[in-house]
C-alpha cells in the first residue's frame, strides 16, 4: 500500500483519499507522526457548532462542502484550487462567474464596474476619498451612525475635508432624524455605513442626496436587503460576514467615478482594476473562489429577497425575547434602527452585569453556540447573525436566551 502511494505522489494521493472520503464516513491518513490528515466531509457537515461571530463568521455548509470537494483539484486541473494561476482559464472563470453571480444578485446595470480588491473594508476607508476627491480642498459628507463610519471618515480626513453630517456622540444609539443632517451644498460624495457591526445600527432606507454620488459600506449586511444598485456611486463590502472568508473586498462603482488624485496607490485605483478585470496583480485567488460559492448559494436560495426575509425572521426571534426579558437583557438601541444582523445587549442592567454576562457565556459555550462575546469598546454581549445562520440555530440561541433569564433574574 505505501510503496503504491508513494508512486502515486503526495498530491495523487491526497486526491485520492478526498474522493474515498465521499464515500466514507471517516478517513483518516497518519503519514508520520507529526502530519495527521483527516478527511471527514460527514463530521464537517454535521459539526453542531454554533458560530455566531461577526465577522469572519459562519460560511454556508454547501459552500464548505463544495469548497472541500474541490480543494485538491480542481475542476479535473490536476491541481488544487489555491494553486491555480490567476492568469489562466480555470481562474479566469472563477473571476467571471462570482461578476456574473453578483450582478444578477442585484441587477448591476452595464454602467457599474465590480471589482474584487484586497485591503478589507479598513482599505476602502482611503480607496474611496483617494478615488473620488481630486484635490485636498474637496469637501466629503460623512453620516457618523458608529465605529465603521467613524473610522472611515478619519481616514478619510487625511486627503480631503470631511464634513460630520451629524453631530458627534460618544454613546451611539441609533440614526439621527434626517431633518437634524447637515448635508453641505458642495460635497464630492455622501458616505454612510449600511450596518454598523459593533453598535447594532442599520439603516432600512437609502440616504437621499440630491444628485451628490452616494457611498455605502455595506461590509455587515450586503447580500441582506434588496438595493436599487442606481441610487449609489460606490458600494463596497468585505467578504467575510455575508460573503465568504477575509482577503477580498469587492466594490461596486459607477463608471464614470474614481478618476482620482495622483497620489492613489494604484492598488486601489478604481480605474485601473476595472480595466484589467481585477487582474492588475495577484488576487486573492481562493478568497474570491469562496465568494463566488456563495453568491451562488444566496441565488439558490432566492437571491436578496429571499435573504431578507429570513433576517427579519431570524432577528425578530431574538428581539421579541429582549423586549419581553423586563430589562434583564438591555438593548441602547433605537427599536426603528436595530440591526438584523448583529444584536448588542447587557445583561442585569443598563451597565451589564459582568458575573452574569460570564455565566451567560460560558453556558453558551457548553450548548456549542461561540462567539456571542460583544465588542471590547461597548462589552456585553452581541449575536451576529449573517446568512449563513440557520432559523433553527437562531431558534436555539433563542431558547437559550428564555431558559438563561428564567433561571438567572
Ligand atoms: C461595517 C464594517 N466596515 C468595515 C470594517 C473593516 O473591515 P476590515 O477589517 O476588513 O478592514 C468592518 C469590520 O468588521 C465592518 O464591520
Amino acid at each position: 500500500m505505501l510503496r503504491y502511494l508513494k508512486g502515486l505522489g503526495i498530491r495523487r494521493f491526497l486526491s485520492f483519499c478526498d474522493l474515498t472520503c465521499i464515500e466514507k464516513e471517516v478517513c483518516s491518513v497518519s503519514l508520520n507522526k507529526t502530519f495527521k490528515l483527516n478527511f471527514s466531509n460527514k463530521t464537517m457537515a454535521s459539526s453542531k457548532t454554533m458560530n455566531f461571530a461577526p465577522g469572519p463568521a459562519k460560511v454556508p455548509e454547501e459552500v464548505l462542502e463544495q469548497a472541500h470537494r474541490e480543494f485538491f483539484n480542481y475542476n479535473n486541473s490536476g491541481i488544487s484550487v489555491v494553486e491555480l494561476t490567476h492568469r489562466g482559464v480555470d481562474y479566469g472563470k472563477i473571476n467571471d462567474e462570482a461578476e456574473a453571480a453578483l450582478r444578477e444578485l442585484y441587477q448591476i446595470p452595464p454602467n457599474y464596474k465590480v471589482l474584487f480588491l484586497q485591503g478589507g473594508g479598513t482599505g476602502q476607508f482611503a480607496a474611496v476619498p483617494l478615488n473620488l476627491c481630486s484635490s485636498s480642498d474637496d469637501v466629503v459628507d460623512y453620516i457618523v451612525t458608529g465605529t465603521w463610519s467613524s473610522k472611515a471618515a478619519q481616514e478619510a480626513e487625511k486627503y480631503c475635508k470631511v464634513n460630520r453630517v451629524v453631530p458627534k456622540t460618544s454613546v451611539y444609539t441609533g440614526i439621527p432624524d434626517q431633518s437634524e443632517w447637515k448635508l453641505s451644498n458642495n460635497a464630492k460624495y455622501v458616505y454612510y455605513c449600511a450596518n454598523e457591526t459593533i453598535h447594532g445600527i442599520e439603516f432600512d432606507f437609502v440616504p437621499e442626496t440630491n444628485g451628490v454620488p452616494l457611498v455605502c459600506d455595506m461590509s455587515s449586511n450586503v447580500l441582506t436587503r434588496p438595493i436599487d444598485v442606481t441610487k449609489f456611486g460606490v458600494i463596497f463590502a468585505g467578504a467575510q460576514k455575508n460573503a465568504g472568508i477575509p482577503g477580498v473586498t469587492f466594490v461596486i462603482v459607477r463608471e464614470d467615478l474614481g478618476k482620482g488624485m495622483p497620489i492613489c496607490p494604484t492598488v486601489f485605483d478604481y480605474k485601473i482594476n476595472a480595466a484589467n478585470k481585477s487582474l492588475y496583480n495577484t488576487p486573492p485567488t481562493y478568497s474570491v473562489y469562496i465568494l463566488g460559492l456563495v453568491f451562488k448559494w444566496v441565488l439558490s436560495k432566492g437571491g436578496v429577497p429571499a435573504m431578507d426575509k429570513h433576517s427579519a425572521v431570524k432577528s425578530s426571534l431574538v428581539y421579541e425575547v429582549l423586549d419581553a426579558s423586563n430589562g434583564f437583557y438591555h438593548s441602547v438601541i433605537k427599536k426603528g434602527n436595530r440591526s438584523r444582523m448583529n444584536i448588542p445587549f447587557r445583561i442585569g442592567g443598563p451597565s451589564g452585569n459582568d458575573e452574569l454576562e460570564t455565566k451567560f457565556l460560558n453556558e453558551a459555550k457548553a450548548r456549542k453556540m461561540i462567539s456571542l462575546k460583544g465588542h471590547r469598546s461597548v462589552g456585553g454581549i452581541r449575536i451576529s447573525l449573517f446568512n449563513a445562520i440557520t432559523l433553527d440555530e437562531a431558534k436555539a440561541l433563542v431558547e437559550f436566551l428564555k431558559e438563561f433569564q428564567a433561571n438567572n433574574q
